[in-house]
């Protein structure tokens, strides 16, 4: 074709993992369409922020394997929802084409140019590769309340997985099914249990964690542990080798960890963007409902409930053992919880203070004092989404702003499947050293408390 003649440019888009030959038949109708074919390939940012996670090549794999068959003459990446307009735009491009699964979902776009959908090849999709190729995890879940409530959904985010055992010492009623939103099997004994599973997400109550965690890794399965994973450094420490021994996954399930906002807001701060970190602040209130379990049991209060969130957040910023704590809290009367508690440390270049409540409504944010500059991530802050930079000259501040999708658990969800998948047995984003930090912050509270 000469320069003159007039191109009609196609446009597709898709994640193209492992890819296949579904994807290929797609491209190939595209290409058919007109005489130049844009194929658009998704970020690994994108598509985990669009709740597709556990894509398993990476984008420049998946960019070389949609060049490798030929049919693309451009390829260029998306990373933002609404790109697409903005693509089409640009490229002048006439015919967006995309498989029959999308019907009717980017008719939005017959503004901008021609939709049309391509019939959808059947008996073959990524997803279906991945869970062949991997293998699905079956995952059991140790105890029936709250928690377990809110994992189920966010579980069922998560390819690579299915749940369908429950472990609790007291028989399951049919409200309990249908809250949960799964036919589970029960199972009162806890072994005929692990025997039965490949993985187990462990959400009894706080005393409990240290005992379930031990058993299920040295029965061979691998473990995502509620917050905080036990109530002493040592066990949770033991734990740590034991599952490095065994060669299994043990993962700390503080959602806050694996949110990309979070990870970003670590990343920003450590790189000395607001200087040298001199102090962390962090509050994390809850109201409840009496008379919750978290105020009643002995292993209950502010602190066991809830500290372990803000105490990752001085663990992955500060990244250093604390020389000093103090903590000052608030006793409900006749033999009650702590209901309030301030946590301050030191540190040797730094302090922090980490304020919980239970029962009560306070402004949830975080800051970072720097000697550059400051960060202000405000509530609630542990589902990270917005991340403000400041100097003293306001022309220079920055904002950040990240999506965050469901409660976060499901990025936690996800790292925990990649890692059994990967037999990657230990991430950055949740390591042993900031499990073992929470749980000695909260040996000290306990301690000081007796
Ligand atoms: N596609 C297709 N036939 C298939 C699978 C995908 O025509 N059997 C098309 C999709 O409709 C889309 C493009 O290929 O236009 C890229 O799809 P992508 O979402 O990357 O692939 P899937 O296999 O559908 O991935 P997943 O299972 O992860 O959703």
């Amino acid at each position: 074709m000469s320069l003159g003649d007039a191109q009609i440019k196609v446009i597709t888009y898709g994640t193209f993992d492992l890819l296949h030959a579904g994807h290929i038949k797609l491209l190939e109708r595209a290409r058919e369409l007109g005489d130049y074919l844009i194929v658009g390939v998704t970020t690994d940012q994108y598509d985990e922020t669009r709740g597709k996670l556990n894509v398993r090549d990476n984008v420049m794999t998946r960019i070389e394997n949609v060049r490798a068959t030929g049919l693309a003459d451009e390829i260029i990446i998306e990373d933002y929802q609404g790109q697409k307009i903005n693509d089409i735009q640009q490229h002048s491009a006439e015919i967006f084409a995309i498989g029959s699964d999308w019907l009717g979902k980017f008719d939005y776009l017959n503004d901008f140019c021609k939709v049309v959908y391509l019939e959808r090849t059947a008996g073959v999709s990524s997803t279906q590769l991945r869970a062949e190729t991997l293998g699905i995890a079956r995952l059991g879940v140790v105890g029936n309340g709250k928690a377990t409530s809110r994992f189920i959904p966010e579980a069922l985010k998560v390819s690579g997985l299915e749940c369908e055992s429950v472990f609790d010492p007291n028989p399951l009623t049919a409200r309990d099914r249908l809250e949960n939103g799964g036919v589970y099997r029960h199972f009162s004994d806890y072994q005929a249990f692990l025997t039965n599973v490949d993985a187990v997400y462990i959400a009894s109550p706080h005393e409990f964690h240290f005992d379930q965690v031990k058993q299920a890794l040295e029965s061979g399965v691998h473990v995502l542990s509620e917050k905080p994973m036990t109530l002493n450094k040592r066990e949770t420490a033991y734990l740590y080798e034991l599952a490095a021994q065994r060669g299994k996954v043990l993962l700390e399930a503080i959602p806050t960890a694996f949110c990309p906002g979070f990870i970003r807001l670590v990343a920003l701060t450590r790189s000395g963007v607001i200087g040298t970190v001199k102090c962390v602040d962090a509050t994390y209130t809850r109201l409840t409902e009496s008379p919750a379990r978290e105020l009643t049991s002995p292993f209950g209060g502010s602190v066991t409930e809830l500290a372990s969130t803000p105490l990752l957040a001085v663990s992955k910023i500060l990244d250093a053992v604390p020389q000093k704590s103090t903590i000052d809290t608030y006793m409900a009367p006749d033999g009650g919880v702590d209901e309030f508690s301030r946590i301050n440390l030191r540190f040797e270049h730094a302090i922090s203070s980490v304020t919980v409540g239970l029962g009560v409504k306070s402004e949830g944010h975080l800051t970072i004092t720097g000697t550059r500059g400051s960060i202000y991530v405000p509530a609630p802050w542990w589902n990270t989404t917005d991340i403000y930079i400041r100097f003293e000259d306001p022309s220079q501040n920055q904002h950040y702003n990240f999506p965050f999708a469901g409660d976060g658990l499901r990025y936690a969800i996800a790292e925990f499947v990649s890692m059994m998948q990967n037999k990657r047995l230990s991430t950055y984003k949740m390591r042993a050293v900031d499990s073992v930090f929470i749980s000695g912050i909260i040996e000290e509270f306990r301690l000081q408390k007796v």
